[in-house]
């Protein structure tokens, strides 16, 4: 199968020109001027964006949670992905207490078998790290998964000690992996949280109240002084606050391997816009870190570009509002918490981000895509158009307006954290390993084409 795309506007990280791509197979095999060359497909993309594919690198696919589990699974997740232009994502495998990482990889890799749409990879979240176990990690980074998750919030549940972070530190040190963090101080929260409760404040509003932003960022400092201590890098997940942003900011300007995604609802959601609604709606914004006062938005957008903030991932852990957010009437604590949003990412970063001066056009490609694939070891196999690389590419409408709504999106949610939102700018065709998975709003990829990819390590993918 061959497939020449023609007269299109070529965007990477780094380079914007017009040329045309040849792809043989699953690669990108020219790039050029004018190509006169027979293909099995021709697409024409005058007046339309060429761009790598998405890479998504924080999502939670068909995963148990708070008694029931993300109502995505990999087939319905990589789908919804890709209407949006993501071709890519990397997943969270989560070792349970007293079982073994090796197990919740086989389980993982079961969920997504003969179901994944995109190709994907895995993070390993480390519940329990007894010392007999630490070589464990060593073979995930064999088997190519190189990043672990660790929590510093939900005591009890998914909560880690300092030690702990500690001694995966000092091993991802040695591997070259790399530690993501979800940063929130969970022993503090918890007192707030009971006080809360205590005094009858059960509403679904109280999850963000009791969450400080100084929570946030005192365990954004505490990791970052841990990893510092390891001579490892870290990179923070879902940062949500300025405060937190500024820890970043002065370990960044120490010179620190420090790193942080934001995500596209601590952008373009706020305290003040979307939550305070009628009866139990706030629910459908709970998730954590939770949102913020409206004022954050701008000191996230202005981290993005400094590069304070190198990855803009959707944390996409979806629950539908009837029955699974509705866990939790009467007691905010029993709210699975997460939100949807794989399919937007893109569209809400270009629309909200390129169209708006906020970033350029080459920084939404860099967020959104390579960043991604250089952190997680995927560079430059994906993340860009070049010669020899996987043809995962986007043939990317910059006028196409739409409306934002759960009457028309591929997740499995009932509702849309992004509801009514217009935006001007969508995913036309989607190229998947060279395979057309979306044409013109039809979906034609196959349940289980995705593979799973094998991962470099931090240290060796990150230039
Ligand atoms: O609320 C969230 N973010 N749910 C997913 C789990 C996590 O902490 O990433
Ligand atoms: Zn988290
Ligand atoms: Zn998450």
């Amino acid at each position: 199968m061959s497939t020449l795309i023609k007269n299109g506007r070529i965007i990477t990280a780094e380079q914007d020109y017009f040329a045309d791509i040849y792809i043989e197979k699953e690669e990108i095999t020219t790039i050029g001027k004018d190509l006169k060359i027979d293909a099995d497909i021709v697409i024409d993309a005058k007046d339309k964006y060429v761009i790598p594919g998405g890479i998504d690198a924080h999502t939670h696919l068909d995963m148990p949670f708070a008694g029931t589990k993300t109502c995505d699974d990999f087939e319905s997740g990589t789908r919804a992905a890709a209407y949006g232009g993501t071709t890519c994502i990397v997943d969270f495998a989560i070792q349970t207490k007293g079982n073994k990482m090796r197990e919740a990889l086989d389980t993982w890799w079961a969920k997504a078998e003969g179901k994944a749409t995109t190709d994907y990879g895995l993070h390993m979240i480390i519940t329990d790290l007894p010392d007999a176990d630490i070589e464990d990690m060593s073979d995930m980074v064999k088997e190519g998964v190189t990043s672990f998750k660790l929590f510093m919030a939900y005591p009890g549940v998914l909560m880690v000690d300092d030690a702990t972070i500690f001694k995966a530190l000092k091993h991802t040190s040695k591997t070259g992996a790399l530690v993501c963090m979800h940063a929130e101080n969970g022993d503090v929260i918890d007192v707030i949280v009971q006080q809360a409760l205590a005094e009858g404040k059960t509403a679904p509003i109280y999850h963000a109240l009791t969450r400080p932003t100084t929570a946030e960022a005192e365990a954004v400092n505490r990791a970052i002084a841990l990893a510092e201590m390891a001579d490892a890098p870290i990179y923070i997940v879902h940062l949500s606050s300025n405060d937190a942003l500024e820890k970043v900011a002065e370990a960044r300007d120490k010179g620190l391997p420090a790193y942080a995604e934001t995500c596209p609802q601590y952008l373009f959601l706020s305290i003040e816009d979307d939550m305070n609604k009628p009866g139990f709606e706030d629910a459908k914004v709970v998730f954590t870190p939770p949102l913020r006062e409206k004022w954050h938005q701008d000191k996230l957008w202005a981290g993005l570009k400094k590069n304070t903030l190198q990855i803009v991932s959707t944390d996409h852990c979806p629950f539908c509002f009837k029955e699974q957010k509705e866990l939790g009437i009467g007691d905010f604590t029993k709210i699975p918490n997460g939100g949807p949003g794989i399919e937007h990412r893109l569209q809400l970063l270009f629309s909200g981000g390129v169209s708006e001066g906020r970033i350029s056009l080459n920084r939404w490609i860099e967020l959104c895509s390579t960043n991604p694939a250089k952190m997680f070891g995927m560079y430059p196999r994906k993340g860009t158009i070049a010669i020899g690389t996987d043809a995962d590419i986007v043939i990317w409408d910059p006028k196409k307006e739409y409306t934002i709504s759960a009457s028309t999106h591929h997740m499995c949610t009932d509702y849309s954290m992004f509801e009514g939102r217009k935006i001007k700018g969508n995913a036309e065709t989607v190229i998947s390993r060279g395979e057309i998975i979306v044409k013109d709003n039809e979906f034609l990829g196959k349940p289980g084409r995705g593979k799973f990819i094998k991962r470099d390590t931090y240290g060796t993918a990150w230039q």
